[in-house]
């Protein structure tokens, strides 16, 4: 079965990467989120990829703050698209794991999404635009709520002009 992965650096970053799973869950598309560290567990990380590609994992999504290695280290161990998610866990609110996850060397890709709640719910929404490549019914439901979007900015504009 073509599903997601979502893994997670620490549990403490669930509070935000919850997002990124409920907007799969709300597409319908199949997903499995874990916590597995760079630092603190690599072999587990190294495992989970193993394994997770051999039942049918399409795409990782690594959310990691601090010195974020997450998503390089994922990319280091698949030719799959890896989608990184830096999380703000720290003083430095977020920068240092969007450097860390960012600036990748060439031939080695990390999409790398925004700081945070943003970046989990996009991070889904890019996940969902690879998998659309050879999904017609994902690609329909991703068009249509693009459509829903844009009329919402219609009617949000109704409304204020009306208050005005
Ligand atoms: C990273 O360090 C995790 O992804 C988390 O964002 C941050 C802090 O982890 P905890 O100390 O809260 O477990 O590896």
């Amino acid at each position: 079965m073509k599903f997601v992965s979502i893994i997670m650096g620490s549990k403490s970053d669930y509070s935000v990467m919850k997002a990124c799973g409920d907007t799969l869950a709300s597409f319908g598309v199949p997903f499995e989120l874990i916590v597995s560290s760079a630092h603190r567990s690599p072999e587990r990380t190294k495992n989970y990829i193993v394994e997770a590609e051999r039942k049918g994992s399409q795409v990782f999504i690594a959310a990691a703050g601090m010195a974020a290695h997450l998503a390089g280290v994922l990319a280091s161990k698949t030719t799959k698209p890896v989608i990184g998610v830096p999380m703000r866990a720290s003083a430095l609110s977020g920068i240092d794991a969007l450097l860390s996850t960012v600036q990748m060397p060439a031939g080695m890709p990390v999409a790398t999404v925004a700081i945070g709640q943003a970046g989990a719910i996009n991070a889904a929404y890019l996940a969902m635009q690879i998998l659309a490549l050879s999904d017609e019914t994902l690609q329909e439901k991703l068009l249509a709520d693009r459509v829903a979007k844009a009329q919402k900015v219609e009617s949000d504009s109704l409304e204020i002009e009306t208050i005005l």
